[in-house]
């Protein structure tokens, strides 16, 4: 094991065996050199952002997602541009500089009304980072969102492979349409963050395989991974949790792969398992996305059963995420937390 190890960390690829034997790697040692590597560029730092989930209409239906148009016992909800501008307010006095707006592929909020609320953001914010999370619109909105002073893009591939793209999605769905949203939205000269789900129905090794190699080839900034949780109104609902260990290994994998990568230790990790977001930081995570919603709706924002965090403050958010990191050796720093290239 330690060959293979030292050979990703030197040469940043292996072949899709090699890659199939580091998933069930059980060896501490590849998270040692997962920490050492993420430290080397950003040192013990770990980047929190602001998560501002501020819809949960969606017009998909993705088999998995509790916020699935289809499942109508979601209780839908929409933020105002004065709320979203509230959430950022709490958020900037409490030390955030990077908000994430995410929210369901909801039309609602039109190109306009979008414009307007990240130019407000921006005015206001100067020194925060925008962060968008809302799915996949053609390359003239990106263009004029960017325009407007969004920073950031986060979209998920869910899957390299198509055909498991589309096990997981509706036809209307295209997975050449979602990769192609990406490379817009590079080119726009966005950060770009992909990712995708760890056990989500269906999937094999070769496919997280397909997931490493399509993101060799895309280079983003950063990759948000996360296991697959079941949601009660879905047609998953009876399908497995993803795995624990397969996703601290995939985290270390990236992070030997790609050394300056974003990667954030997500709630589904920490929903999973009690202490899954402090092992993420020690497989090679180095951001974390407290929640800054308004508590009224975050019972409401429900992507997968037994979500964490849905009843608590931001404030408390952030005392617990600051403890939780310190107590792992590292600090949280507030800050724009750019990607070091
Ligand atoms: N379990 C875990 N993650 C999920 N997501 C959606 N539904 C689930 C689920 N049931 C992830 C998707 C999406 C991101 C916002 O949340 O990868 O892109
Ligand atoms: Fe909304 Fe998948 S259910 S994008």
């Amino acid at each position: 094991m330690k060959e293979l190890i030292d050979r990703l960390e030197s040469e940043k690829i292996l072949s899709r065996e090699e890659f199939k034997t580091l998933f069930t790697c059980a060896d501490e040692y590849l998270f040692e050199r997962a920490r050492f590597t993420a430290q080397k560029i950003y040192g013990k730092s770990i980047y929190m952002r602001g998560l501002i989930e501020f819809t949960n209409y969606c017009k998909n239906d993705c088999l998995y997602c509790g916020l699935r148009a289809g499942n109508n016992k979601a209780d839908r909800y929409r933020l105002s541009k004065e709320q979203i501008l509230d959430c950022c307010k709490t958020g900037h006095s409490l030390g955030f500089r990077t908000f994430v707006l995410q929210g369901g592929e909801d039309f609602y909020y039109t190109d306009d009304l979008l414009a307007e609320i990240v130019s407000e953001i921006r005015a206001g914010y100067p020194d925060c980072a925008i962060t968008l999370s809302i799915g996949e619109r053609g390359y003239d909105s990106y263009e004029r969102l960017r325009k407007a002073g969004a920073d950031r893009y986060l979209l998920r591939h869910e899957t390299a492979n198509d055909e498991h793209y589309a096990s997981l999605h509706p036809a209307v769905m295209s997975p050449v349409n979602r990769k192609q949203c990406l490379y817009n939205l590079k080119e726009l000269g966005y950060q770009i963050g992909c990712g995708f789900m760890v056990g989500s129905p269906n999937q094999t090794f070769d496919h997280l395989v397909d997931d490493l190699l399509f993101i060799k080839e895309l280079k983003p900034h950063m990759v948000g991974i996360g296991p697959f949780i079941p949601h009660s109104d879905t047609p998953f609902r009876d399908k497995p949790s993803g795995d624990l260990n397969l996703t601290l290994n995939l985290l270390a994998i990236l992070r030997l792969m790609q050394p300056n990568l974003l990667l954030p230790a997500t709630t589904a990790l920490g929903t999973l398992d009690p202490s899954g977001r402090e092992l993420g930081v020690l497989a090679g995570a180095n951001v974390v996305m407290p929640n800054l919603s308004p508590v009224n709706v975050r019972k409401k924002y429900l992507l997968y059963d037994n979500k964490i965090c849905t009843g608590d403050e931001a404030a408390e958010c952030v005392a617990c995420m600051s403890m939780r990191i310190k107590n792992t050796g590292y600090e949280i720093v507030v800050a724009r937390g750019d990607w070091i290239g």
